[in-house]
Order: structure tokens, then sequence, then C-alpha cells
């Protein structure tokens, strides 16, 4: 059975201080052994919302890392300094990071395999366009951004990546792709990874929507066999992520 992860992305949103009143004002309403919660905020919020979540089952997120481990890579941060952070989770190839820093699939791969000698769980994100989806090439799109973000990465370490599927045209736009187009993605991820590795891991991954999930959608997504949680932008700096939480 797939334990449900609902992480918030805040993108860049929150100063150290307004992350701290967030967190005291949330933390006892998405406290939960039920499902992880994870909180990917910016770098600099990283030490004191681990400091805030201490004694709690909330985990926290970073939103990116470079694939070096250190050196002349001006505004980058590795997975080592993570790592030794004690940050759990980084998520990797959002679709921002691919339109506006020039992520490409290969990034990705290289961005998960580092994230992964490391000890970090990579969220990777995979998703299509809309002109993507109106060529009717989203499922062979999503199982290709899959299986290269992938590559190089054996079973056992498959076991703590979590995909999220997140069509681009659902993110931040409040166009929710329904249950049922998301859970047909979902499924088809899901098979590519039996593909790649075997039916047990395929079962064991975990995978999220993401996209304009809010408290009145997140129930109905989550009820679909193959969505084991979320990612959750707008909605995850307000009072409003409780909600989602709770509908898990
Ligand atoms: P959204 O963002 O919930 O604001 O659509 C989701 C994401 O970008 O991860």
């Amino acid at each position: 059975m797939r334990k449900r992860i609902v992480a918030g992305n805040w993108k860049m949103n929150k100063t150290p201080d307004e992350t701290v009143a967030f967190i005291n004002t949330i933390k006892d309403r998405i406290n939960t052994d039920r499902l992880d919660v994870v909180l990917c905020v910016p770098f600099v919020d990283l030490m004191i919302a681990k400091v805030l979540v201490k004694d709690t089952n909330i985990a926290i997120g970073a939103q990116n890392m470079h694939f070096e481990e250190s050196g002349a890579f001006t505004g980058e941060i590795s997975g080592v300094m993570l790592a030794e952070m004690g940050v759990p989770y980084v998520i990797i190839g959002h679709s921002e990071r691919r339109q506006y820093f020039g992520e490409t699939d290969t990034t990705v791969n290289k961005k998960v395999l580092k994230a992964i000698e490391k000890g970090l769980k990579p969220i990777i994100c995979v998703g299509e366009s809309i002109s993507q989806r109106n060529q009717g090439i989203t499922t062979d799109l999503v199982r290709m951004q899959t299986r290269i973000a992938l590559q190089g990465v054996d079973a056992t370490k498959a076991l703590d990546v979590v995909i999220a599927y997140e069509p681009i045209w659902a993110i931040g736009t409040g166009q929710t792709a329904t249950s049922l187009q998301a859970q047909e993605v979902c499924a088809s991820i899901r098979q590519v990874l039996s593909e790649i590795y075997d039916r047990f891991t395929a079962d064991a991954i975990r995978i999220q929507y993401g996209g304009s999930v809010n408290a009145s959608n997140a129930a109905e997504l989550f009820s679909m066999p193959d969505i084991d949680g979320a990612l959750v932008g707008g909605a995850s700096i307000k009072d409003e992520f409780t909600s989602i939480v709770g509908a898990l």
C-alpha cells in the first residue's frame, strides 16, 4: 500500500519571517502520520522551516538543485548542501524550471541521479503543454520524460522517487485536469514504470497530480487509483493547504 504524499510548492513566495508566521499557523493541522506532508520552500527559508517542523511528521523540501557537487556555478545550490542540511526532498524538473531556466530531460536526469546519490528523494515533474495535449501526444511525451528522468536509477533507488504529473496548462490557471484526465496519465506513468522496472516497483512508486489543486477538487482527484497525492502550488501558501491535506 503506497503512503500518500501531499507536497506544497511555495515557488518564489514567503520571506523567512512570513515562513515562521505561516508554518506556525498551519503546522498542527497538517501534522499527521496518515500521509507524508512536505513543504518545498525557497532556499533561504529551508533552515528556519526545518527548525519549525522539528518534532512533527512534516518534511521539508527544496525546489531545485544543481547536478554538480560544487564549483563555479554562481547562484546555484548543490545536493550535498541540501543533504547536509537534512532536507529530505527536492523538486526536480518543474515545468517553470524547464520553461524559464532551460532545463531539459537530460539535465533533469543528471539532477535526479545526483539527488539519489546524496540520499535525497526527488519529486520529478513531468507534463505536457496544451498544444502537445491537442496534438494527442500527452501519453507518449510523459512516458518519454519519465524514462529519461530515470535513466540509470535502479529499482531499489526508484522506490524513493516521487513522480508529479503536472499538465502545464493546469498550473496556476485554475483549470484543473479532470480526475479522469489525471488518472489516465498517472496510469500510463505507472505502466511505463513497470516496463522500466517491474510490477512490484511500479506499484510502490508514488505518483502525484499537480495543477490548480485546491480544497474543492482535492478529494475527487485523490479518489483515483493511480493518484497518490498532489503537488500543490498556489493553494499551498494559503490556509487552504490544510483542507487539501485533510482531504487525503
Ligand atoms: P498550482 O501549481 O497548484 O498553482 O497550479 C502547481 C505547481 O506548479 O506545482
